[in-house]
């Protein structure tokens, strides 16, 4: 093994940053050459690669974002684009590869390396935490204190009017940002796509809690829950309990920016670490995770059949607490 490339890929999420500077200063510690691959899958079709040295990645530890930059690829769907992408990797020499994404980007690597002879590690990198094999993804810790002080925000101006707010979060298809962001907040009440809502009785708590003269009241709702968005579920409480005053926020991509938390940084740079010490090693085709703070290598077939489950007594937390 001489020369590693990294990338990041999918949806960027907060960590990313310091994670891939901790490939790059642990590859050249370990004395091997180290080249970034731009736009994921996108820049490795196009043969886009960008020789790092320990100073490409001064300053980054501490930003949102990807310097590497991200993208979807519909191109590396297809056979097509797969070789390309293997005809530019081995013309660069390149002999093991790291890659930062979630379980879109684990499906491409778990098919590329099916048709191409590389050494490919994947580290988790997305905001949903919806992947097994690790406690927590690189970019959910800050996505989730983004919402938590989004949300601190709005329960302010939520108690000064007496409303009921509906404050949508992101997550994909997880609750995982919206259960602990409801947790952390005291939210009344948190739909989340792994619980079937019921939205007759989310209206009959409204209902008990503005008799008992709650002045604020914040249900927190998972972008994928089964009931719809927040602006759904709001036109459906409206319509039972007309002299509610509702008001709905979406947070969208502000969960995904921002300077990371103290813990994304330090696991993203262990996870990073582990990744380079993997592939000298001789591992391929597997997800590099912490587990009660210990490395954990779940294969790709894995990473990518499964879904991190919700545990029910963390939903039962908002029900106790709320
Ligand atoms: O997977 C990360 C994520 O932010 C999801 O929470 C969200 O559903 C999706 O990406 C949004 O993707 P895009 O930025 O492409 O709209």
């Amino acid at each position: 093994m001489n020369k590693i490339a990294v990338f990041t890929s999918g949806g960027d999420a907060p960590g990313m940053n310091a994670c891939v500077r901790a490939v790059v200063r642990t590859a050249l510690y370990m004395g091997k050459e180290v080249v970034g691959i731009k736009r994921g899958y996108e820049g490795m079709i196009d043969g886009d690669f960008v020789s790092l040295d320990k100073r490409s990645v001064s300053g980054i530890i501490q930003q949102g974002g990807t310097f590497l930059q991200s993208a979807r690829s519909k191109r590396f769907m297809t056979k097509e684009g797969r070789s390309l992408a293997a005809k530019h990797l081995k013309a660069e020499g390149i002999d093991g590869i790291v890659a930062i994404g979630g379980d879109g980007t684990f499906t491409g690597a778990n098919v590329f390396t099916s048709e191409h002879e590389f050494a490919f590690v994947g580290l988790p990198g997305t905001i949903d935490n919806d992947l097994v094999g690790t406690d927590f993804t690189i970019g959910y810790d800050t996505a989730v204190n983004t919402a938590m002080a989004a949300i601190d925000n709005i329960k302010d101006t939520a108690n000064a009017h007496n409303r009921i707010f509906f404050i949508e979060v992101m997550g994909k298809d997880a609750g995982f940002i919206a259960l602990r962001s409801a947790i952390a907040t005291g939210a009344e009440a948190v739909l989340v796509p792994e619980h079937t809502t019921n939205l007759d009785e989310l209206v009959d708590q409204l209902v008990t809690n503005r008799t008992a003269k709650k002045s604020a009241n914040i249900v927190i709702v998972a972008e994928g829950d089964d009931a719809g968005g927040a602006f759904d579920v709001s036109k459906y409480v409206q319509e039972k309990i007309p002299e509610a005053d509702i008001r709905v926020t979406v947070l969208g991509h502000i969960q995904r920016g921002g300077r990371p938390t103290c813990m994304e940084r330090v696991r993203a740079s262990q996870m990073g670490i582990e990744a380079v010490k993997s592939l000298i090693n001789g591992d391929t085709g597997v997800m590099i995770g912490l587990i009660n703070q210990c490395v954990v290598k779940t294969p790709f077939s894995q990473a990518i059949k499964h879904h991190q489950k919700i545990k029910p007594a963390l939903l039962e937390m908002v029900q106790i607490l709320g």
